[in-house]
């Protein structure tokens, strides 16, 4: 009994976070009319658009989203964005929404529609 309380508790953290990434993901293909396409998301990924300040999401996300990246700007490091080199991302909606307007506006010069948004979480987290 004791030894399966504390397999419970030592499961739980991890299942907690992949719930939530999978619900966050949900919400947004969601909000995508039910469509969200890992290879789309891949493709917004690695466009170099050149319209915003930065030309590409991989210009401070590295093109490897299990690297640890760096801003273009500050040069400060940034963690890997896909959840299975870094299991924080993808499960606070808040973050994700805020890094989003901020980093479409950046790259893309206007905010990401929701289709992109739903295609880019399916991608990150479908990395292994
Ligand atoms: C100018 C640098 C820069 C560019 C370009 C950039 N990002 Fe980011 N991104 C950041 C920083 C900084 C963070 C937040 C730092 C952290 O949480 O480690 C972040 C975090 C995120 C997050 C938050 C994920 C989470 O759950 O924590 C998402 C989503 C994201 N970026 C998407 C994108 C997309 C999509 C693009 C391309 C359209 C992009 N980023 C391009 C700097 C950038």
């Amino acid at each position: 009994m004791k030894t399966l309380l504390l397999s419970l508790m030592l499961l739980l953290p991890g299942s907690v976070l992949a719930d939530s990434q999978a619900a966050i993901a949900e919400q947004l293909r969601q909000a995508a009319n039910g469509q969200a396409s890992a290879t789309r998301g891949e493709q917004l990924f690695r466009a170099r658009t050149g319209v915003g300040e930065a030309a590409s999401c991989t210009d401070c996300h590295t093109d490897n989203p299990r690297a640890i990246g760096s801003h273009i700007r500050t040069r400060k490091a940034i963690e890997p964005l896909a959840p299975v080199a870094n299991p924080a991302r993808f499960t606070d909606m808040a973050k994700v929404e805020k890094w989003f307007r901020r980093n479409c506006q950046d790259v893309l010069g206007r905010a990401c529609t929701a289709g992109e948004k739903a295609d880019f979480a399916a991608y990150m987290i479908a990395v292994r």
